[in-house]
């Protein structure tokens, strides 16, 4: 049966699309909510200022000790978003009809921790209310559309690609720049998605010999161990990008024909700061005219000589191009490829539910994220399949276990959760791990 969390993210689910259903969008609306980061401040009048209105808070005991308001919840807006757009405020005003639900989840499931609706226009609103503080330099960076919750939620499952280049005219910047881009794509993986790093030069090295030629899962533990390989690459050589990019095509072809891989989305990520040899044959021969896989490209640097090239390449792969000069454009170029990739799913109406890894809280809980998108039911979108953002609650994975029928188990059985993709969450050993398709449909 449903676990009280999955059917607690369905009631927000369903009531954030019939907030957006009856809400008509008002260009002028002026609506003072509670922001998380001004609340309980005031002028040198003592009055309350704009957004930041009184809002009581005590300690919770189930909160981690937190200073909450568990009679509603408030919101928080990144810096770099204007806390007073039309499409902050008209979000922030119908999903308010979240509140009575968000407190209604709380009183029937005690287990639940954190619930929260992340908008796709960046406003995150968070149950029980707390007092956001701004990251040390003044600025809050925390944008709900970068966690791995939202990105898992509202993308369907991929398998990349990651095609990098270390020939010699990468070295210094560029390559500090391109493993920065690596680690922020294998960021928006999931245990849902497969991925792969090749490295090239005028040879086409695996970045882990062992996982030469397949897909492997992007799972917690493979991408810090990814992550540890990219840290140790160095540049060398000439770049020679063709058979890099034909050894990506074979390893994808060869994942569908032997169904293996996430099976929905095929993608090559490749950055580089130019291509220059002969390489159009190779998509020719291995993705027109479908165009199954798309490629998307990353120019890396401030030299554009060879924007052209790596533009075409994407251009005429479905894909998207994208220049990144330094070290802060890396975050928002990676996410554009997301918005290509987003669930085209509203059709058919299906909430997938997405279980997040489990990872450790403030507490030192193991806990787990139950999420899942939300979409606008309104007639003239209903064909375009618009994201209007994601829900999600946390529970501690113990209170999982606990729905298990113990008496059943007998002296030397053991609870453990598993996904519907075969990816454990919880178990005795806390291990993450894989189980064969045949292990999967055998526990089902
Ligand atoms: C839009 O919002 C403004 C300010 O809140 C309000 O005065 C106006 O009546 C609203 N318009 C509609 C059509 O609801």
């Amino acid at each position: 049966c449903d676990s009280p969390s999955v059917i607690s993210s369905q009631r927000l689910a369903d009531t954030a699309e019939d907030a957006d259903l009856y809400h008509e969008f008002n260009a002028s609306l002026e609506f003072d909510y509670f922001n998380s980061l001004l609340i309980n401040t005031m002028d040198e009048e003592s009055n309350y200022i704009e957004l930041g209105g009184e809002f009581p808070l005590e300690e919770n005991e189930h909160f981690n000790k937190l200073q909450v308001n568990t009679l509603m919840s408030d919101i928080q807006v990144p810096t770099n978003v204007y806390n007073k757009d039309p499409d902050i405020l008209n979000g922030v005003y119908m999903s308010e009809a979240l509140n009575d639900v968000f407190i209604s989840n709380f009183q029937k499931d005690p287990t639940l921790t954190w619930q929260f609706f992340g908008s796709s226009t960046g406003f995150f609103r968070l149950y029980p209310g707390i007092k956001w503080i701004a990251d040390p330099n003044g600025v809050v960076t925390f944008d709900c559309r970068n966690r791995n919750w939202y990105i898992q939620a509202a993308t369907s499952p991929k398998d990349l690609i990651i095609v990098v280049d270390v020939s010699g005219s990468m070295k210094g910047l560029k390559l500090t720049i391109a493993k920065h881009t690596i680690n922020t794509i294998l960021d928006t993986l999931g245990e849902n998605d497969f991925v792969n790093i090749i490295a090239y030069t005028d040879y086409v090295h695996y970045v882990e010999p062992c996982f030469k030629g397949t897909l492997v899962q992007a799972d917690l533990d493979n991408r810090e161990h990814f992550k540890l390989l990219v840290e140790e690459l160095q540049v060398k050589g000439e770049g020679k990008v063709k058979n890099a990019v034909k050894e990506a095509f074979q390893v994808l072809n060869e994942a569908t024909v032997n169904v293996q891989g996430s099976l929905c989305n095929q993608a090559i990520m490749l950055i580089t700061d130019g291509a220059m040899e002969d390489y159009q044959s190779v998509f020719q021969e291995f993705n027109w005219p479908e165009k199954k896989v798309r490629v998307f490209t990353y120019l890396i640097g401030r030299d554009t000589t060879f924007a052209e090239n790596v533009k075409w390449i994407a251009c005429n792969n479905k894909g998207y191009y994208t220049h990144i000069n330094t070290l802060a454009d890396v975050q928002e170029n990676v996410m554009e490829y997301l918005h290509v990739l987003s669930r085209p799913m509203v059709i058919s109406h299906d909430h997938d539910i997405i279980w997040t890894e489990a990872y450790m809280d403030s507490s030192l809980l193991l806990m787990t994220t139950v999420a899942m998108p939300v979409f606008s039911k309104k007639k003239e979108t209903l064909s375009h399949g618009i994201l209007l953002g994601v829900v999600g609650t946390d529970i501690p994975l113990l209170e999982v276990i606990m729905l298990a029928p113990r008496h059943k188990l007998g002296a030397h059985g053991y609870a453990f959760l598993i996904t519907n993709n075969g990816y454990i969450l919880a178990h005795p050993d806390l291990r993450p791990l894989q189980l064969s398709h045949e292990v999967v449909d055998h526990i089902k």
